[in-house]
């Protein structure tokens, strides 16, 4: 056997102990490692030849070489261990508290508009309504013609709606809603009473910016048709909503209005939460705020639609949704929901 015999493996111990003694890195030591333990290391050959020894030679050489294989393995992983104890990220492991709790990503928060859009949504599905939704990008007679609005009617004028730079469909112009009572067209024209639905939505108008006006905010329409709708049926449910909203002892007040596609009309104010009824800029001094518009369906909406036959009736409403976040969170700036300021978006 030429490889083995007790002066060789004394040669290759020693060779051993030197490499491992001069070198000074974790790589070098484990490249050592590889170099005799590893898959066709110096050391795991020579077990294979010990196999095809005589069995007198083997017992004697298998015992020195399993202490070499022992002893040089052994420095060579306490040096290892010695090093990574010594190593920057041993230590920094070291003085970790893992009883700590890790470091904790803030989570944002519901936008306060949002959460008092969801708030409205629940009260009216409590009241079993539905919700339905329309386009935001509306046809002229769903906007206005069908909704009783005549032609000359000055919401219709460029100054107060964006009218879109489109061809002329057989519905009229293509423009951005004015307002989320087109939905009521669009739900009638697909729906058999007994309807009773909520329309929520974004709306948009040609308006100067100011602390109670923007070119884009939220309403929230209400719809029911069916026979036997009375007016004492939309006050009663409005009032229940404005209870629930701002709580039972708030004070509310309907005041006689004018819509086109309503008769009669009414206009709902809140008592102003910010000033108590004081008098402040966001009630402009009179201590109410008008959060929605509402009515009985004019017959001739009703018509319009197909429905104008067996006694039908109906109410509606178009409820601001900035409006009513103002005054549940005391708001005197309507800018303030669309500037992003964390300042005040942390508060909700
Ligand atoms: N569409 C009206 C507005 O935007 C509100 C309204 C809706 C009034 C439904 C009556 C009935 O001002």
């Amino acid at each position: 056997m030429k490889g083995l015999s007790k002066e060789i493996l004394q040669q290759l111990k020693e060779r051993c102990l030197k490499e491992i003694e001069s070198s000074s890195s974790i790589d070098d030591l484990e490249n050592i490692k590889i170099k005799y333990f590893g898959r066709k290391g110096e050391i795991k050959l020579l077990f294979e030849e010990l196999k095809k020894m005589p069995s007198e030679e083997k017992k004697e050489v298998g015992a020195i070489l399993n202490e070499i294989n022992k002893e040089v393995r052994l420095l060579l992983e306490n040096k290892i261990e010695k090093l990574k104890e010594n190593s920057v990220e041993y230590q920094n492991y070291s003085i970790l508290e893992k009883s700590l709790p890790g470091v904790s990503l803030p989570l944002g928060n519901i936008h306060p508009l949002q959460k008092i859009y969801n708030e409205i949504i629940e009260i009216f599905l409590y009241l079993g309504f539905s919700v339905e939704e329309g386009p935001e990008i509306e046809f002229e007679d769903y906007n206005f013609t069908m909704l009783n609005i005549p032609y000359d009617h000055p919401a219709r004028d460029m100054q107060d709606t964006l009218y879109l730079d489109l061809p002329v469909s057989d519905k009229g112009k293509i423009l951005l809603r004015t307002h989320t009572s087109p939905v009521q067209i669009r739900v009638m024209l697909s729906k058999k009473p007994p309807i009773k639905s909520i329309m929520p939505g974004r709306v948009y108008r040609h308006e100067n910016l100011d602390a109670s006006h923007l070119f884009n905010f939220h309403q929230v329409e209400g719809l029911a048709v069916d026979k036997g709708i009375r007016i004492s049926d939309l006050k009663g449910i409005l009032t229940f909503f404005a209870r629930l909203m701002f709580g039972k002892d708030v004070l509310i007040r309907f005041r006689p209005s004018y819509f086109p596609f309503t008769e009669p009309s009414l206009e709902m104010d809140i008592q102003c939460l910010v000033c108590k009824g004081k008098g402040c800029s966001v009630c402009k001094n009179t201590g109410f705020v008008e959060i929605l518009g509402c009515g009985m369906v004019h017959p001739q909406v009703l018509y319009n639609v197909g429905l104008g036959y067996e006694d039908y009736t109906g109410f509606a409403f178009g409820l601001g949704v900035e409006r009513v976040a103002m005054l549940k969170y005391r708001i005197d700036d309507i800018r303030l929901f669309y500037t992003n300021d964390l300042r005040f978006l942390r508060q909700f």
